[in-house]
């Protein structure tokens, strides 16, 4: 059988077109869906599943730009993590500048996207340098890269993607091609604008827990950066144990980490000789500083949105214990005006983001300087939080918190003290 070269052609151009016809609607389909995630991680989780899924690659990562630097900010990688699992990585710290020396770098910079075949032999003249570390490190193995910066529609720079090791449709190693490098541009270019969004409603959450932490300054920044991300990872965890879908698991993870953040947000209404009492609270005093979840569940009254919905579960829950001797207990309307506190929730009574946040905000709480307490050393933190399973903590979230434990010495890693302090000292 002869073939006929020409229609041979035709045939190969019609079929790349639609290919390029399914991959822009492929993007549109994701830039509906990015729209609807409120969280920064989440949607970077989200942005770096979709630029791998469009070019069939292992791995990726992000940078974003805070401070002109650019902050490593998420990372996938299939072959070392898996595709739903937790990792520690993904609380790496590391910056670069926005200048020619790394390959992400040179991408903020330029404003040009980036092609490399392979990594460990890149073309002559090339300005920056392929940095190992994270290979060596792992044991993994980059060979080609994909780089996009994100270009806001008004011309700003919000970070730079990297997509690496495609493969081919029978899942053999391949290298990317042009086509690809357009693909993730175009697609890099719609996801910044979303990014930019997200990083916004991130500074404003942390904006108000600044406020917050004028008044007390035991609520600052870093503490409520961790312990959203401490809950975002725990119920991580715990779901998958439970069988969870996964796409329920990325929708309640991603409004998790902002509810978990604002838990305190109730204790701006209490009074400063209670919140800044340098020693232990009067039997009087602390009956009154339990009402800071009811004041904060109450902030989030009109619930316009599961977000609220969730936030004000999380600020009335959290001081609640799974013995049932927590607080504010049950309480038939938190909008009257003068009540009692009630009868301690019990088990799964509690709410599991209260049960959650519960764990989280004492394991931070325990292993913090504060101007009570020095912090406590790991091991009387982890032997107390393994003590109080089945009293004071919900014995399934204990198992998820431990089982991620070297996750969870990531985050206290990558968000600690000093920042918020400046804030402190700057204030009258
Ligand atoms: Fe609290
Ligand atoms: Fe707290």
């Amino acid at each position: 059988m002869t073939v006929n070269p020409a229609s041979q052609q035709g045939k190969s151009e019609s079929k790349d077109a639609q290919s390029d016809v399914d991959s822009c609607t492929r993007i549109l389909q994701v830039m509906e869906k990015l729209s609807h995630i409120k969280d920064v991680d989440a949607l970077l989780d989200e942005v770096l599943l979709q630029a791998r899924l469009l070019t069939r690659s292992d791995a990726g990562s992000i940078y974003l730009i805070e401070n002109n630097v650019l902050k490593f900010s998420y990372i996938h990688n299939d072959t070392l993590f898996g595709a739903s699992g937790v990792s520690r990585y993904l609380y790496a710290s590391q910056t670069l500048e926005v200048d020619n020396h790394s390959l992400a770098g040179y991408a903020a910079l330029t404003g040009e996207p980036l092609l490399l075949e392979d990594v460990y032999h890149l073309p002559a003249g090339t300005p920056f340098i392929f940095n190992d570390t994270f290979d060596q490190m792992s044991g993994y193995r980059t060979r080609s890269i994909l780089a996009a910066p994100l270009i806001t529609s008004h011309n700003k720079t919000v970070g730079v993607i990297q997509i690496i090791n495609p493969r081919s449709a029978d899942g053999q190693p391949a290298i990317f091609t042009p086509g690809d490098l357009l693909l993730l541009d175009y697609f890099a270019d719609n996801a910044a604008s979303a990014i930019e969004r997200a990083m916004m409603t991130r500074e404003l959450i942390l904006r108000m827990i600044k406020m917050c932490e004028m008044r007390d300054p035991k609520e600052t920044g870093v503490h409520a950066n961790r312990v959203g991300a401490y809950a975002a990872e725990v119920y991580h965890q715990w779901s998958l144990k439970q069988g969870i879908a996964d796409d329920d698991i990325k929708r309640q993870k991603d409004l998790l980490r902002i509810a978990a953040m604002l838990h305190d947000l109730g204790k701006v209404a209490i009074s400063d000789l209670i919140l800044k009492k340098p020693a232990k609270l009067d039997f009087e005093e602390f009956r009154v500083m339990q009402y800071h979840t009811i004041l904060g569940a109450r902030l989030f009254q009109n619930q316009a949105s599961d977000l609220d919905a969730l936030s004000a579960e999380i600020a009335l829950n959290h001081h609640e214990k799974w013995d049932g001797t927590g607080y504010p207990g049950k309480i038939d309307d938190i909008y009257q005006d003068q009540f009692p506190l009630g009868a301690g929730k019990q088990g799964e009574e509690i709410p599991i983001a209260g049960r959650i946040v519960a764990l989280a905000d004492v394991y931070d709480a325990l292993v913090s300087q504060r101007v009570y307490k020095a912090p406590w050393s790991e091991t009387m933190t982890l032997s107390h939080i393994k003590d109080q399973s089945g009293k004071h903590f919900d014995p399934a979230v204990v198992d998820a918190f431990l089982a991620i434990y070297d996750v969870i010495v990531a985050i206290r890693e990558k968000y600690q003290d000093e920042d918020s302090s400046a804030l402190l000292t700057a204030s009258p």
